[in-house]
């Protein structure tokens, strides 16, 4: 039962690799929470591109625009592949579905769980999603000579950076520590360093209970790995964000509890929930991919449809069970459970 009075319209696109696996357990969590979704797959990711060409017709797209919220497990070929020339999937698919349903907020949350470098931290990254070096800017000039020139831009909009920053201050007002780190690399770019750390200056004047500071990114890596339990809010720039996030869920317990929601906050459209890893194609079919950033992406889905209870029913059960997976108390604890069974336990709790 949902708590609308519609079931909510949810697009699933399961992917390549273990993207279908993990889905799978994810919807048979949501299942468990007692929330009725109708769901539609959609047939999209490396074997349709191989097998007609198509990566996201327009007509796809458009229906997708009038689901209540799409669902993904992960898209790419494996690394090294050259059937699928590389981008092709990940800006002709992930990336046209985050700019062109204006998901600007790519919300990462980490808890580091027991016994990993991270243990008791708890903070959220804040990336841009919508510009940066993914804007796609740039260009060759005489490829293929000795003279070949590539150039791969940075777009950085007032207005791009501000809503960003905006929903990052947000954010740390809601949360406990009320705390906000800029992270970026001011020292070297200069530009677009300098729109970033002036734009959050000056929202930051909106929001004079939060306390915010600002670290170079390079040195952030060193405190993700040090002592990451002074982050509450990090808000940072699409590929600073990118990379940070794996080293995140890397230090946290490892990027198979990583979650993600990339956000239309505007509501114009849906927005899309995703595990933070990829297609992960060394481990795909064998029944050991962690299903629990798949499933964490769910509640936070969950969350923004408006089903709360069961949101936090979900998340309250993956952190009993990584905690339960993570102490050597436990006999099962460094037993490796199959993807199936880590759902099941998530399901049992629930
Ligand atoms: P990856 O995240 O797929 O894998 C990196 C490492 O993490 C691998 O060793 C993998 O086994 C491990 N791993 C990932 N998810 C795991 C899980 N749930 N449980 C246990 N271990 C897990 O990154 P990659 O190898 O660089 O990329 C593979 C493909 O996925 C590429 O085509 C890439 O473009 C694509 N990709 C897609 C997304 C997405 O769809 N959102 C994200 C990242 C990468
Ligand atoms: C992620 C992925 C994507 C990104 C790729 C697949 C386009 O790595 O969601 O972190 O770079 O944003
Ligand atoms: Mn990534």
């Amino acid at each position: 039962m949902s708590s609308g009075s519609t079931r909510h319209r949810v697009a699933v696109i399961g992917g390549d690799g273990i993207g279908p696996e993990v889905c799978a357990e994810a919807l048979k969590v949501v299942a468990a929470a007692g929330v009725d979704l109708d769901t539609t797959h959609f047939d999209l990711g490396a074997a349709r591109y191989l097998r007609d060409g198509a990566v996201l017709p327009d007509e796809t797209l458009a229906e997708l625009r009038g689901f209540d919220a799409i669902l993904l497990g992960a898209i790419g070929p494996p690394v090294g592949d050259t059937t699928v020339p590389p981008g092709t999937l990940e800006r002709g698919l992930l990336l046209r579905l985050r700019f062109d349903l204006d998901l600007f907020v790519n919300l990462r949350p980490f808890a580091g769980i027991p016994g990993s470098v991270a243990a008791g931290a708890d903070f959220v990254v804040i990336r841009e999603n919508t510009e940066g070096t993914y804007a796609g800017e740039g260009g060759f000039l005489r490829k293929g000579t000795p003279h070949e020139v590539a150039t791969q831009g940075s777009v950085n909009t007032r207005h791009g950076v501000e809503r960003c920053a905006r929903f990052a201050f947000d954010l740390a007002s809601r949360r406990q520590a009320h705390h906000l780190t800029l992270v970026h690399k001011t020292n070297v770019l200069t530009f677009a360093g300098d729109l970033w750390h002036r734009t959050v200056s000056e929202v930051s004047a909106e929001y004079p209970d939060i306390d915010w500071d600002y670290n170079h990114v390079d040195a952030a890596c060193i405190y993700l790995v040090e002592d990451p339990q002074r982050y509450d809010v990090i808000v940072t720039d699409n590929l600073f964000g990118d990379i940070l996030t794996d080293l995140a869920g890397a230090v946290s317990g490892g990027i198979g509890f990583a979650a993600s929601a990339n956000l239309n906050p505007a509501r114009t459209g849906p927005s899309l929930f995703e595990p933070v890893h990829g297609a992960a194609h060394d481990i795909a079919g064998k029944g050991i991919a962690n299903p629990l950033a798949a499933i964490h992406s769910a509640a936070l889905m969950l969350e923004h449809l408006g089903e709360s209870d069961a949101a936090r029913r979900i998340v309250k059960a993956v952190a009993e069970q990584t905690d339960d997976m993570s102490n050597p108390d436990i006999p099962t604890s460094n037993e490796q459970l199959s993807t199936t069974a880590v759902g099941d336990a998530i399901a049992e709790r629930l």
